[in-house]
């Protein structure tokens, strides 16, 4: 196959781009998208401050844009992300109750999930819940947690099965990319726990936001997946350049490949120019959309 998407597909998976509605104009960007992508993730359209900027009153224009484009190209779309620390819209805060932020969660996971019913491959129900320091299973401290206590998690994916049972349901992390780092424990036992006691989990997405990622992350990737969940690499990017982020790109390609359950990878961006991490290189084509080194290695792993 000549695309990621094409090559990808032959083995029953999808290869994604984050996108933003702002470039959408851009036909560059929209031509690579399209041509070389058949997944895509809303790079913040969907977060809980841009979609419910105000209370019950819902922002679809711009993710709209992105899904319906997606739906026409018979893309797999990712949802990200409905219960984050990050990007909350304002009333979204410590003043609340714990009653009142846990009916504001419950109204913001039905109706953003009700409003793509069918058109949502996977969702990220949690996004980055787990804290990076500490002992293994600690939280983040967040609205969240200070309000509703640990079992936000719980509550968030029970709502979130309510809400839609027919698609996905996943949590979404970084740094929990090695197998034996502190914080991947932490996930690994959580989903194993949720597994164990019938709490709806079907997948993890491992950010991965590299420099240089672990020498047993396809084991890691293996481990998750061995749970009964499946994986994707949701938001992959690799700072630096040339033949190291090339060698780079491919390892993390070669072991989605090597786990059945590892189903789809998306990098985070179409072109290093538009990538969030600024003054960094990392995605797979350049500021003038043309392949680099780790977009043939990535193309060949596929
Ligand atoms: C980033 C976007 O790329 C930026 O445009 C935005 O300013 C901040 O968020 N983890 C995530 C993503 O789950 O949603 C983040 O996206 C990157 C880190």
């Amino acid at each position: 196959a000549s695309t990621l998407g094409a090559a990808a597909a032959q083995s029953g998976r999808y290869f994604g781009a984050a996108v933003a509605a702002g470039h959408l104009g851009e036909s560059a960007y929209v031509t690579t998208w399209d041509r070389e992508f058949n997944g895509v993730t809303a790079e913040n359209e969907m977060k809980w401050g841009p979609i419910e900027p105000s209370r019950g009153s819902f922002n679809w224009g711009p993710a709209d844009q992105i899904v319906n484009h997606a739906v026409s190209k018979g893309m797999k779309i990712r949802g990200h992300t409905l219960v984050w620390h990050a990007q909350l819209p304002g009333w979204v805060n410590g003043n609340m109750s714990a009653a009142d932020l846990r009916s504001a969660m419950t109204n913001h996971i039905n109706q953003v999930m009700g409003h793509y019913k069918g058109k949502i491959y996977a969702w990220d129900v949690v996004n980055e819940a787990f804290a990076d320091g500490g002992a293994v299973g600690s939280l983040r401290s967040s609205v969240f947690t200070q309000k509703l206590g640990n079992g936000f998690i719980e509550e968030a994916f029970r709502a979130a099965r309510a809400a839609d049972p027919d698609v996905k349901l996943c949590y979404n992390d970084y740094n929990i990319d090695d197998a034996n780092a502190a914080k991947t424990r932490g996930v690994y036992n959580m989903v194993r726990d949720f597994k164990a006691r019938g709490v709806p989990i079907d997948c993890v997405g491992l950010q991965s936001h590299f420099g240089n990622p672990p020498s047993n992350y396809q084991q890691n990737i293996a481990q998750f997946a061995a749970l009964g969940v499946d994986v994707q690499i949701t938001e992959l990017d690799v700072g630096g350049s040339g033949s190291a982020q090339a060698d780079a790109y491919r390892r993390v390609t070669q072991a989605c490949m090597a786990v059945s359950r590892c189903t789809g990878i998306t990098v985070w961006g179409v072109t290093d120019k538009y990538s969030w991490r600024s003054g960094d290189t990392p995605l797979l084509f350049d500021g003038n959309y043309n392949k680099k080194p780790a977009y043939d290695a990535v193309l060949n792993a596929l």
